[in-house]
């Protein structure tokens, strides 16, 4: 099968485009012939050689998690799915090696979802991770409700872009940082205050508008000091869930009575696919997506990187 892999850690150039060997599922597992790739920023981490001691690769490492395709074979306690069934869903593993950057890749049963025949293969492959991470963060960690406010940092990425209209679904007060250019976009997704964190301090700019701080906080940066800020810009009593890192160790989390942690997303098929009937009825919007050819990985990775990129890069592998 045609695909992307790596056989060594490094920069995005280590990205080949070749043939490999179709992976076998195992007994819990489907193969899915892959229609769409999601790329989440952990894809290029992990081929950068980053979070070594949590995740073990075996080489060469096909990257990607997210994927929407048509089942091809089940494993022998598969009995939910069928041969031709299409599906999303979010392929994660500890360690890493057949990924959905390719024509097939294997996944647990436990973690697709059926793809709603009115959205395509590219929407569908946008959607698990960063739609589990945003619902797992928000309704079920913090617990945010009706009226709070929240800050989703980088409103414009892959997961602000979701985890926005989700805080506004729960009726959450939203604000968000982005810079000028995406102001359009993040209120278009339902933000109600917007900060340009290029052009001033977003602490000091929060602080003004929310002089008590803020209910609840995701917090999706990774350094220059977010972490500890946001403890300080949460309300005494408030949640601060962090996507990058443990919290901060900080006198004031357990002073102020914060509630906090490092989410890790949890795949679940189920929840995905109450998540999915949302997008479909429209009560969710889908992200801003970019296609990109499956042969141009190295490209998307790059553009990953940037960290300039709005709503979600999906890979196109092949029609369904
Ligand atoms: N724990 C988990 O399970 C989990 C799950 C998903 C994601 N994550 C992490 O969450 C982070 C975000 O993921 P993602 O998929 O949204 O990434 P992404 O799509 O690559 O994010 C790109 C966006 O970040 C914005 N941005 C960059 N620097 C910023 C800053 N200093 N302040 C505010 N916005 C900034 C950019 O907006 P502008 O163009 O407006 O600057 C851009 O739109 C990543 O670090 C990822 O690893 C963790």
């Amino acid at each position: 099968m045609k695909a992307a892999f790596y056989a060594t850690h490094g920069a995005p150039e280590v990205l080949q485009i070749g043939e490999l060997p179709i992976p076998v599922p195992g007994d819990d597992q489907v193969l899915v012939q892959v229609a769409a790739a999601g790329v989440n920023p952990i894809d290029r981490r992990l081929r950068g050689g980053e979070l070594q001691e949590y995740i073990t690769r075996t080489f060469p490492v096909v990257p990607g998690w997210d994927l929407a395709g048509r089942i091809v074979a089940t494993g022998k306690n598969v009995s939910d799915w069928k041969i031709g069934d299409d599906i999303l869903g979010l392929a994660f593993s500890w360690s890493v090696q057949h990924g959905t950057y390719a024509e097939y890749a294997p996944i647990d049963a436990s973690a697709i979802a059926a793809k709603p025949a009115k959205m395509s293969f590219i929407e569908a492959a946008a959607l698990p991770l960063v739609s589990l991470t945003a619902w797992q963060a928000l309704a079920e960690y913090a617990n945010l409700q009706p009226g709070q406010t929240v800050l989703i940092q980088a409103g414009a990425g892959g997961l602000g872009s979701v985890a926005i209209p989700m805080a506004k679904r729960l009726g959450a007060i939203v604000y968000t940082t982005a810079r000028h250019k995406s102001f359009n976009y993040v209120r278009s997704l339902g933000a109600d205050h917007v900060i340009d964190y290029s052009a001033s301090d977003y602490e000091q700019e929060l602080r003004a508008q929310e002089p008590d701080g803020l209910d609840v906080i995701l917090e999706s940066l990774l350094g220059d000091g977010s972490a500890e800020a946001a403890i300080r810009l949460a309300k005494t009593g408030g949640v601060v869930v962090y996507m990058n890192n443990e919290p901060p160790d900080l006198p004031e989390i357990a002073a102020r009575n914060i509630k906090t942690a490092f989410l890790h997303h949890r795949p679940d098929g189920e929840m995905l696919a109450e998540l999915v009937a949302l997008y479909a009825r429209g009560t969710f919007r889908i992200p801003r997506i970019r296609i990109m050819d499956l042969d141009a990985a190295q490209e998307a990775h790059r553009l990953s990187e940037s960290g300039q990129t709005q709503g979600k890069l999906v890979l196109k592998i092949r029609d369904l």
